[in-house]
């Protein structure tokens, strides 16, 4: 942890117009400074920057804060790496008490300085890297190392006065029938590290054929797999910077694809993407490209994670490479990845292209297994978007798109008959007005509505002659709108909502950013209701 001391200290000496400064371009108005928020859109400056109060603050969106939290959201990172990010800027020094995290994170600085050393001294081992393409840059910057027998780096703990049961905890050592053994032996290290560039375990690859291939530390106290992604510490920046990311499967291609320059790439540690991953992901908002190995595993594992994404909303495609290849052995060959990497195929068309290429189409009971999976993965998909997935599936599959007729089978009618007339009225309006349909399912979400949320769902999904819907549509006090009036309708209630939401905002169990982070994108909505 970082002493609550040194932090103030470190507050004492930073000078929010310098901080903003660094980032952004600021111009000089009265006693203060002025420039166009970079927290949203905007063509005239109505974000303040006070030296005086050390703060800045945004008239537009309401973003409001102090260097330390400038740097959490321009970054988009956590309060104590935002210190350390301040703090190297001013070559401040920062305290730590004796927390066990930073003892223990210490340990793998200390094993990975043993293990760059050693392999400046195997030849062997030193070549393996140069013959697949890696430069000294790239062997520095990734700090990749080698792992000695298992003896070697008992002594080296041992002589270094360094706790071997803590060691072990953090993954450095297994316990086998005779004791204690190193878990990577003879073979390259790759040291995986944090956001905040902490060495949080180690992966390593055999240079002696061994069967396993590649081995990582399994979890640890300071290490989830299943969350972390290989080379984000690295390609945070560009990721922010291009607002794109590049997904790939392993730590070789991460490296080449940095060497040739796709420094937005980042591998998973051979795990498949999961749910666990996306918070992460959501975080950085950037649209993603998922770039797997061109072999069947990589294949399905591409239309797993393409699938994970497209549920989830996540914009992006996936890319396939030739012959089996995978993106290191592109970059060797010396292909040129931007093209491919530009061309790459959305995460729904994708999911459906690559499922019906898995069988053989002429033959029906292939045929049906196909477009059960397909209509699977539609019905899985929200709501809104289901109608349009199913047109291109009816079209690509030539069956037609009565068959994909999706009937989302969660939906729960509201079982008191009572209507409430300013939801029914638009259900109506829509209804009776089809055109009208794209429009408002684009603004009014059904969380929105109260009483009639899973009509406006059926409504959505086309399911115009279900009993539920009917029932207010047949429902001759239920009046139809004009035009002006449903979208004033949809306004007003979308305004409540936000508004009620805003308010319920104090009482939710949140830490203060998150509560401003909401707080900021509730206002800009109602904001936008406002000038529309
Ligand atoms: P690959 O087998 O595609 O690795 O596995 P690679 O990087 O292409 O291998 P080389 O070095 O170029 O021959 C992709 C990822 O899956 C994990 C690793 O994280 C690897 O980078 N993996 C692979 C394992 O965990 N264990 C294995 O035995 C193999
Ligand atoms: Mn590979």
């Amino acid at each position: 942890m970082i002493k609550p001391e040194s932090i103030e200290n470190l507050k004492s000496i930073a000078d929010v117009v310098d901080v903003v400064g660094n980032y952004i371009q600021l111009k000089k108005k009265g006693s203060n400074f002025t420039a166009n928020c970079p927290f949203h859109n905007e063509k005239t400056p109505s974000f303040v920057v006070s030296p005086t109060k050390q703060i800045y603050h945004c008239f537009g969106c309401g973003a409001t804060g102090d260097s330390i939290k400038f740097i959490m959201d321009y970054e988009k990172l956590s309060y104590p790496e935002a210190i350390e990010k301040l703090a190297s800027m001013y070559n401040f020094e920062l305290e730590y008490s004796k927390n066990k995290n930073f003892v223990k994170t210490n340990i793998l600085d200390k094993l990975n300085s043993f293990y760059k050393q050693k392999l400046i001294n195997n030849q062997n081992a030193y070549n393996y890297l140069k013959d697949r393409g890696l430069n000294e840059n790239t062997i520095e910057k990734f700090s990749l190392g080698f792992a000695p027998t298992s003896n070697e780096q008992i002594n080296f703990i041992n002589q270094s006065k360094l706790p071997i049961n803590e060691a072990t905890e953090l993954g450095v050592f297994a316990k086998g029938e005779n004791g204690l053994y190193a878990r990577l032996i003879d073979r390259i290290t790759f040291p995986i590290f944090s956001t905040n560039n902490k060495i949080i375990a180690f992966g390593g690859r055999t240079i002696s054929n061994h069967p396993a291939k590649y081995i990582n530390y399994a979890n640890t106290k300071i290490f989830n797999k299943s969350k972390t992604f290989y080379g984000l510490n690295f390609a945070r920046d560009k990721i922010l910077r291009k607002k794109e990311i590049i997904i790939v499967e392993g730590y070789m291609d991460v490296i080449m694809l940095h060497q040739a320059s796709f420094s937005n790439a980042v591998a998973t540690l051979g795990t498949a993407l999961t749910n666990e991953h996306l918070p992460t992901l959501r975080k950085l908002n950037a649209k993603i490209i998922v770039a797997y190995d061109g072999d069947n595993a990589g294949i399905n594992a591409a239309i797993k994670a393409s699938t994970l994404l497209a549920q989830n909303g996540f914009e992006g495609g996936a890319v396939i490479f030739k012959e089996g290849l995978d993106p290191a052995d592109m970059i060797k060959k010396g292909e040129d990845l931007t093209p491919i990497f530009e061309n790459n195929t959305p995460f729904i068309e994708f999911v459906i292209k690559e499922t019906l290429n898995k069988f053989d189409l002429k033959n029906s009971h292939q045929k049906q297994e196909a477009f059960n999976e397909i209509k699977n993965f539609i019905m899985s998909l929200n709501p809104i978007t289901q109608d349009d997935v199913a047109n291109y599936a009816s079209q690509i599959m030539q069956i037609p798109k009565k068959f994909f007729k999706i009937r989302n089978k969660n939906i729960q009618i509201n079982s008191n008959k009572k209507i409430e007339h300013a939801e029914a009225s638009i259900i109506k309006t829509v209804y009776e007005n089809r055109n009208y349909l794209n429009e408002v399912a684009e603004y009014l979400s059904p969380e929105i509505f109260k009483t009639h949320k899973a009509e406006l769902e059926l409504l959505y999904q086309e399911d115009f002659d279900n009993p539920a819907l009917l029932d207010i549509v047949l429902n001759d006090e239920v009046k139809i709108l004009d035009y002006d009036s449903l979208i004033n309708a949809i306004k007003n209630m979308l305004k409540i909502n936000y508004t009620n939401e805003l308010k319920r905002l104090n009482f939710e169990p949140l830490s203060l950013e998150e509560k401003a982070h909401k707080a900021r994108i509730l206002r800009e909505k109602i904001k936008e209701l406002r000038l529309t």
